[in-house]
């Protein structure tokens, strides 16, 4: 636990703090749409992110945590279309209804991104170095030789061994956990306030999986971001996040201290979701 993080109580009671949330979201619904059907995925749920808090978001699958994730970042379904209403106040500025250019610039700016599978994420063409010279570039501008001089830094601090010579290194050149540091590196190049990791670690195997968290957990304290942690896994969230909102069908259900959740849940559903998994320790270093 971050002692010191502000700790928000899950009822609707004035919270200390809590219009200095970094991200507020209230009565959040999304519907897809397509071929004559609605199906509502998020039934309105409410939530806050801390400035420099973790939170994390476990639920079964479909569930609507990835919705949830997307919906912060404004990001389209592929292939259908999704309506959504309710407020997701991101700094006092309401992100809902924002137009696609105006999320461009706010994704990867001040939010970045982690999700799944490391492969889809990055551009099989282009060296992993250019790719985060790009958002260096296009996000704050800087001179090919400046963000160059940022990226091996960036791909440092997340563990690459010979960063200067492995930015010229394609995606393939690179194992699983490596590229999915890479894409930790390129979700972290801006700084953003608050980095959404949506199943960081599902791909992964699970020595690589704690290694993986580790990072997030070391990145969080040093850059002072706030982190949304999505997983089905209760045994990722413990030890990992402050605060955590349990999903169930498009709804959140129960939230609360992780201390709290994981001793004394209050839904037969989030019982099972912690006895479902094994807990995975994390030992100690990178
Ligand atoms: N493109 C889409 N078109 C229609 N419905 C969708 C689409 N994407 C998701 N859904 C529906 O929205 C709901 C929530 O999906 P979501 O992907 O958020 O779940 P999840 O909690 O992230 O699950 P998982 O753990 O499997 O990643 C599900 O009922 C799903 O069927
Ligand atoms: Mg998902």
């Amino acid at each position: 636990m971050m002692s010191g993080d502000p700790v928000l109580p899950k009822d609707d009671a004035p919270v200390e703090g809590e219009a200095a949330a970094l991200l507020r979201v209230r009565g959040l619904t999304a519907t897809f749409e397509g071929h004559g059907h609605r199906v509502p995925a998020l039934r309105g749920i409410d939530f806050e992110v801390g400035r420099a808090e973790s939170v994390g978001f476990v639920g079964e699958s479909g569930s609507g945590k990835s919705v949830t994730a997307r919906s912060v970042l404004g990001l389209e379904p592929e292939g259908s279309t999704i309506e959504r209403t309710g407020s997701v106040l991101f700094n006092g500025r309401e992100l809902l209804g924002l137009s696609d250019k105006q999320m461009q610039d706010i994704r990867g700016r001040q939010v970045g991104m982690v999700f799944q599978d490391p492969m889809t994420s990055l551009n099989p063409v282009l060296t992993i170095g250019d790719q985060i010279d790009d958002m260096l570039r296009r996000h704050r501008g800087w001179s090919r030789r400046a963000a160059r001089s940022r990226t091996v830094e960036l791909l440092d601090l997340v563990g690459i061994r010979e960063p200067a010579q492995r930015a010229n290194d394609h995606p393939h050149q690179f194992s699983g956990g490596m590229r999915q540091r890479v894409l930790i590196a390129v979700a972290v190049s801006c700084e953003p306030e608050l980095l959404i990791a949506d199943e960081p670690t599902t791909a992964l195997d699970v020595t690589v999986q704690a290694q993986i968290l580790r990072l997030l957990i070391r990145l969080r304290e040093e850059l002072g971001m706030s982190l949304m942690l999505i997983t089905h896994d209760f045994g990722v969230i413990a030890g990992m996040v402050d605060r955590v909102y349990v999903m169930y069908r498009g709804e959140v259900v129960e939230s609360g201290s992780v201390d709290a959740i994981m001793h004394s849940p209050r839904e037969d559903y989030t019982k099972a979701l912690i006895q479902a998994v094994p807990r995975i320790e994390l030992p100690e270093g990178t």
